[in-house]
């Protein structure tokens, strides 16, 4: 148990594989009430189960992001069984990593829509809450994309852009209550790593997994580190990458 976290109710999207569900399990050993959120029912009802199977408190919530009232079930869903909602994790994501000259204009849209989209639909669903509470905190996942802008992953890098800019404004505007973080990870051992694309890009997405990736426990930690500082403590931004990562 850590003594900051234990308790605390945790709303996070994206909890059914990769970074999600490593920060499921980073924060539910730690002792937090979590609420977890993704499409694939299956998946989200294998993590609650290991960690509930493990003594930890969790439920799942079947969530797309890119639904208004899919965001809304999943905070009312945490203050409903807690009474409150002290953090709203946005990590659900989708790299859709394809040159222009591919035309995906569905991997474009799904990346707006999760990114940008999803990411204030959370905002929009959580926000009354923390008001009411005058407490409560964002922690959303951005990219190192979003500092270095590699092709071709333009499309990708714009709307994690967006999410380290949405992040910081929504900082500014927050007041003395909340805390407001961005945790911005390189390149990650997951599943998520070339699903979106095909050809020489997957390979080399794959080549580079296998490569330089780090495990998703390591950004885990970072987001744990943000959750457990002090009331009044906001630990504003986090870059976590590889060494190996240029
Ligand atoms: N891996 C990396 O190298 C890396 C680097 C920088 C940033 N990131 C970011 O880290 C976050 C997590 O990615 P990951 O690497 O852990 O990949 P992942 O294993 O593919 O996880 C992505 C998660 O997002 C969920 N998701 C996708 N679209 C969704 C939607 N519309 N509504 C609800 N949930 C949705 C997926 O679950 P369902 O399919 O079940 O919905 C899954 O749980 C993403 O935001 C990604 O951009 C990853």
């Amino acid at each position: 148990m850590h003594e900051q976290v234990a308790g605390t109710v945790v709303a996070l999207t994206g909890a059914s594989s990769g970074i999600g569900e490593a920060t499921a399990h980073h924060l539910a050993a730690r002792g937090a009430r979590l609420v977890l959120g993704a499409r694939r029912q299956d998946r989200l009802d294998a993590v609650v189960g290991a960690i509930t199977a493990a003594g930890g408190d969790a439920v799942g919530v079947v969530v797309d992001v890119t639904r208004r009232d899919d965001l809304r079930h999943l905070v009312d869903t945490a203050v409903e069984r807690h009474g409150r909602l002290d953090v709203l994790v946005s990590n659900a994501g989708t790299m859709n990593v394809t040159p222009f000259d591919q035309l995906d204009q569905d991997g474009w849209d799904a990346m707006v829509a999760t990114h940008v989209t999803g990411l204030l639909n959370g905002i929009a669903a959580a926000l009354p809450v923390f008001r009411r509470q005058a407490s409560g905190q964002f922690v959303n996942v951005g990219s190192t994309a979003a500092y270095v802008v590699k092709a071709p992953q333009g499309v990708y890098a714009a709307t994690k852009t967006a999410v380290k800019i949405l992040t910081e404004g929504l900082r500014q505007e927050s007041g003395p209550d909340l805390r407001v973080t961005l945790v911005s990870p390189g390149f990650t051992d997951t599943e998520g790593v070339g699903k979106g694309t095909t050809g020489d890009v997957a390979a080399w997405m794959e080549q580079q997994r296998v490569a330089i990736a780090m495990p998703p426990s390591a950004v885990a930690n970072a987001i744990g580190f943000a959750i457990e500082q002090p009331a009044g403590v906001d630990v504003s931004e986090i870059v976590v990458r590889p060494t190996a990562q240029a």
